[in-house]
C-alpha cells in the first residue's frame, strides 16, 4: 500500500491569504500544514508517498520537501491542472498506486493523534478489500461529509447536509482498494462541479465493502480561518505538552 497526499484545490475559502500561495504551505503553528499529513503518513510505515498539487504551487513543495530523504522517504509529485474535485485529485494517483491499495490524506486535516489510523491501515492490509473511512463526532457536521452509522454498518454519506442526521464527520484520511480508480472513472460532477469523495464512498457501501472506524483525540479541518485558528492552537498545546 502507499499514501497520497491531496493538497491541490483553490483555497478560496482562505482568501487574500491564499491569493499567492498554496493552503498546504501556511504555517499551522510552528510547521507548514503539509507537514502534518506526511507525519501521518510516515507514522503509517508509509515510505512511497505521492503529493498532487495545483500548477501554480506545485515547485514550492519540491523546495520544500525536495525528495523525501530528510523524512526518511520517497516523494513523488503530480499537477492536478485545475481544482476538480478531492476524486479527481486522487485519480492522478492511479499510475502511482500500481494496482495496489492506497491510504489517501487530505492535505488540508489535522489529527492530534495517529493510533487509529496506523491501527486501521494495519487492518486494512491483512486482506486489502474494499474501503476504510475514520469518523470523528464533531459540533458542526452541516460543514462535512456526515456519516449515518447502524451499529457497525455505514449506511450512507451525505456531503454537507443542511440537516445532519448524525454529528458523525467523515474525516480526510481513506484507505482504498485498487478498485477507487475505476469507480472514479465513472463519477460525474457535483453540483458544485467536483468529483466527489463521498460520492466514492457511497459507491463502497452500496458495494457492501466500506469500514469504519472512529477516530480518538482532537481533529480538524484548518480550511477556513476559524478552523486553520484552531489546528494551530491544537498543535500549540501539543508541541508545548511535548
Ligand atoms: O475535511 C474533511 C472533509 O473534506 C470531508 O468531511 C468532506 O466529505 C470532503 O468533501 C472535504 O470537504 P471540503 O469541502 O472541506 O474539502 P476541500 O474542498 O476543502 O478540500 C480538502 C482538501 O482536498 C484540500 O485541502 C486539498 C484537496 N483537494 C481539494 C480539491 C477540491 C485537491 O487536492 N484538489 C481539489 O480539486
Amino acid at each position: 500500500m502507499k499514501g497520497i497526499i491531496l493538497a491541490g484545490g483553490n483555497g478560496t475559502r482562505l482568501r487574500p491569504v491564499t491569493h499567492v500561495t498554496n493552503k498546504h504551505l501556511l504555517p499551522v503553528y510552528d510547521r507548514p500544514m503539509i507537514y502534518f499529513p506526511l507525519e501521518t503518513m510516515i507514522a503509517c510505515g508509509f515510505k512511497d508517498i505521492l503529493i498532487v498539487s495545483g500548477k501554480e504551487h506545485a515547485g514550492h513543495f519540491l523546495n520544500l520537501l525536495g525528495s523525501g530523504k530528510s523524512f526518511g522517504v520517497r516523494l513523488s509529485y503530480e499537477v492536478q491542472e485545475e481544482a476538480g474535485g478531492i476524486a479527481q485529485a486522487l485519480a492522478l494517483g492511479e499510475s502511482f498506486a500500481d494496482e495496489g491499495s492506497v491510504a489517501v490524506h487530505l492535505g488540508d486535516n489535522i489529527f492530534e493523534h495517529t493510533k487509529q489510523l496506523v491501527s486501521g491501515v494495519a487492518r486494512f492490509q491483512r486482506d486489502e478489500r474494499g474501503a476504510m473511512i475514520f469518523v470523528k463526532e464533531v459540533p458542526d457536521p452541516e460543514r462535512f461529509g456526515v456519516a449515518e452509522v447502524d451499529g457497525e454498518r455505514v449506511v450512507r454519506i451525505v456531503e454537507k447536509p443542511k440537516k445532519p442526521v448524525s454529528n458523525l464527520c467523515v474525516t480526510g484520511f481513506y484507505i482504498y482498494d485498487a478498485n477507487v480508480f475505476s469507480i472514479i472513472q465513472k463519477l460525474k460532477p457535483s453540483g458544485r462541479g467536483e468529483l466527489e469523495i463521498t460520492d466514492v464512498n457511497n459507491s463502497y457501501i452500496e458495494r457492501g465493502t466500506m469500514q469504519f472506524e472512529k477516530v480518538d483525540g482532537e481533529w480538524t479541518d484548518a480550511g477556513t480561518f476559524d478552523s486553520l485558528l484552531r489546528a494551530s492552537n491544537l498543535i500549540a498545546k501539543k508541541v508545548r505538552k511535548e
